[in-house]
């Protein structure tokens, strides 16, 4: 399809979305879009992002709109990066090899996770500046030290520590589907995978992914099923103590992801961390938390470190609504998901388009030159 063509066929990323849905086996579908209970977490982080009122403005003369940010000693070109999503590769053969090179193109950040389909060295060339691990805290300190030194070879430059999982989450959705880890093809998620020969005929290629970090550490738990590895060694509660070794044994740039207190944020700025990510894990975790927006208001009043924020941001206008409250950078997680799944490897640069498109429109309505300057726009609630 030709540039022309996309932007007629997919100007939103609600367009990517229903082409991805018809495009994926109803389990990946339900593992990739499913919340915890009710999903209510989910829809707050919507509902606070549509509160957000900006003024536009009028008479500002010309604008020329620059989307480059400052973030932790860079300057992505977009205000906009790509938030870690396990088993990616689940979603679409080879994904997290497509993100990170889409990545490095555009020039934004690129977060591998943990219990990603692919190790950090996997990436490759693929692999661009500015490269993000996301760790879920491994309980074994050997490991923990193994997987930084990995990551950081491999050539990660930030390191982002997920603190919003200190046990799993039920995702009734995502249970009621069937899907098991390492995915098992049974009977019924077979039919599923019969009725979209397009994802069929990727993984044909390419295998069904499995959390490859996982299993290069599964052999050092033994007397475990491979099912229990990625829990055992990773389903820990982190406390201060971990942290502060962490950011010791890294030495680098280190983000803390699923903050939603602005307490914690003033503690962790206290503790020597780089970054805060506000983030509530798309309402994967937690169905009575706080939209991250709302969050987002009293955490930006807590702390002086770049403040970065996720959940449900589905445009252009989105992102100068986070950054009207104090957000320094965004993340999208489904979204390029969606977009790589709609449209196979030539979808993440179209979502960056819309999303580019859609910033310089709505920053020509607002007379920002800058995303920082939406501060200036917000009407208070
Ligand atoms: C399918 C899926 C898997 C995810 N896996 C991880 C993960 O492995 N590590 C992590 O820190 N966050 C994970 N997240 C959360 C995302 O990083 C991010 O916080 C969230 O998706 C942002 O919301 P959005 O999808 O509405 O943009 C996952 C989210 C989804 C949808």
């Amino acid at each position: 399809m030709r540039g022309m063509d996309l932007h007629a066929r997919f100007p939103a990323i609600a367009d990517l979305r229903a082409r991805a849905r018809a495009r994926v086996p109803r389990f990946v579908w339900d593992y990739l879009d499913s919340a915890t209970g009710t999903g209510a977490t989910q829809a707050r982080n919507r509902a606070a992002l549509d509160a957000v009122l900006l003024r536009p403005s009028v008479l500002h003369g010309e604008v020329v709109p620059d989307l480059s940010v400052p973030l932790l000693g860079a300057r992505p070109a977009l205000p906009v990066g790509i938030a870690p999503v396990g088993m990616s590769g689940l979603v679409w053969p080879r994904a997290e090899h497509h993100l990170a090179r889409a990545a490095a193109e555009l020039g934004i950040p690129y977060t591998l996770s943990t219990v990603a389909s692919r190790t950090p060295e996997d990436l490759g060339d693929d692999l661009g500046k500015p490269a993000w691990f996301q760790m879920y805290p491994p309980r074994d300190p050997e490991i923990r030290a193994d997987m930084l030194a990995r990551a950081r070879d491999a050539g990660f430059d930030t390191l982002v520590l997920t603190v919003d999982v200190p046990v799993a989450s039920r995702r009734e959705r995502q249970l009621r589907s069937g899907l098991t880890q390492p995915p098992r093809l049974t009977p019924r998620l077979l039919a599923q995978v019969a009725a979209r020969p397009a994802w069929a005929a990727g993984m044909a290629r390419h295998g069904m992914p499995r959390m490859r970090l996982i299993d290069d550490y599964a052999g050092r738990t033994s007397g475990l099923s491979s099912t229990a590895h990625a829990g055992y060694l990773l389903r820990t509660a982190p406390d201060w103590d971990y942290l502060r070794w962490l950011r010791d044994a890294w030495g680098g740039p280190l983000v803390v992801k699923g903050v939603l207190e602005a307490e914690t944020a003033a503690r962790l700025e206290a503790e020597g961390v780089d970054a805060v990510w506000v983030s509530n894990h798309a309402g994967r975790q937690f169905d009575a938390a706080p939209a991250t927006l709302e969050s987002l208001r009293g955490i930006r009043g807590a702390t002086a470190l770049p403040v970065i924020l996720d959940g449900g941001i589905a445009g252009g206008l989105d992102i100068l609504r986070a950054f009207a409250l104090g957000a320094d950078f965004v993340m999208l997680g489904r979204a390029w998901h969606y977009a790589l799944a709609a449209l196979g490897p030539a979808g993440p640069a179209h979502l960056a388009d819309v999303l580019r498109a859609d910033l310089v429109a709505n920053m020509g309505q607002l007379g920002l030159a800058h995303p920082a300057q939406a501060r200036a726009r917000l009407i208070a609630p």
